[in-house]
C-alpha cells in the first residue's frame, strides 16, 4: 500500500471516490453542498491536506484533515477491516487529533487510541492526545 498527498489536479477524482465510499451515508456536508472544482479550489485555499492510499495503482482510502482536525475518512467497502483506515490515519496524522463520527464509527477511533468527549444524537466528538 502507497499512502501520499494529493495534489490539487487529483482532488476532484478523489473526492468522486469518497462520495462513492459515503454512498449510503451523508458524508461531510461540504462534499455534498459544492462542486468538485469548487471543492478543491476551498480545500486548497484554506490549507485542507487530503492523504489517499493506493493499491495496485487504485485509490482506496481518503482523509481529509486540516489543524488536527479530520474532516472525512473513508476506505472502499471491500479493503474495509484489514488495517488501511487505521495505517491512513497514523500515517496522515501525527499529534493530536479530533473528530466528529457517527456512532458506527466510534469502535474504529477507540481502536486507534481516541477517547469520546461529548455525545450528541448526531454524532460523537472524538480526540486522540
Ligand atoms: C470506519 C472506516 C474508516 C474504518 O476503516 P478500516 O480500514 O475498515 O478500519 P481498520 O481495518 O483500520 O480497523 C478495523 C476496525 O474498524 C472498525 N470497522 C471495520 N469495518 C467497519 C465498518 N464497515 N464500519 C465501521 N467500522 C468498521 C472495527 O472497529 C474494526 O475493528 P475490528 O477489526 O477489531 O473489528 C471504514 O470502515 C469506512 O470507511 N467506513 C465508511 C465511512 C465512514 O463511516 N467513515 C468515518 C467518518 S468519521
Amino acid at each position: 500500500m502507497n499512502i501520499r498527498v494529493i495534489t490539487k489536479q487529483e482532488i476532484p477524482a478523489t473526492l468522486t471516490n469518497l462520495k462513492k465510499i459515503f454512498k449510503d451515508q451523508q458524508g461531510p456536508p461540504f462534499i455534498r453542498e459544492h462542486t468538485k472544482e469548487e471543492i478543491a479550489e476551498k480545500l486548497v485555499r484554506d490549507g485542507y491536506k487530503v492523504v489517499s492510499a493506493f493499491e495496485n495503482g487504485g485509490e482506496i482510502a481518503t482523509v481529509i484533515l486540516k489543524d488536527g482536525k479530520i474532516y472525512a475518512l473513508g476506505v472502499k467497502d471491500y479493503a474495509r477491516g484489514r488495517g488501511v483506515g487505521s495505517t491512513l490515519l497514523s500515517e496522515a496524522v501525527k499529534g493530536p487529533c479530533s473528530v466528529n463520527c457517527l456512532k458506527e464509527t466510534v469502535p474504529f477511533y477507540l481502536k486507534n487510541g481516541f477517547v469520546i468527549e461529548e455525545e450528541t444524537p448526531a454524532y460523537t466528538r472524538m480526540k486522540k492526545r
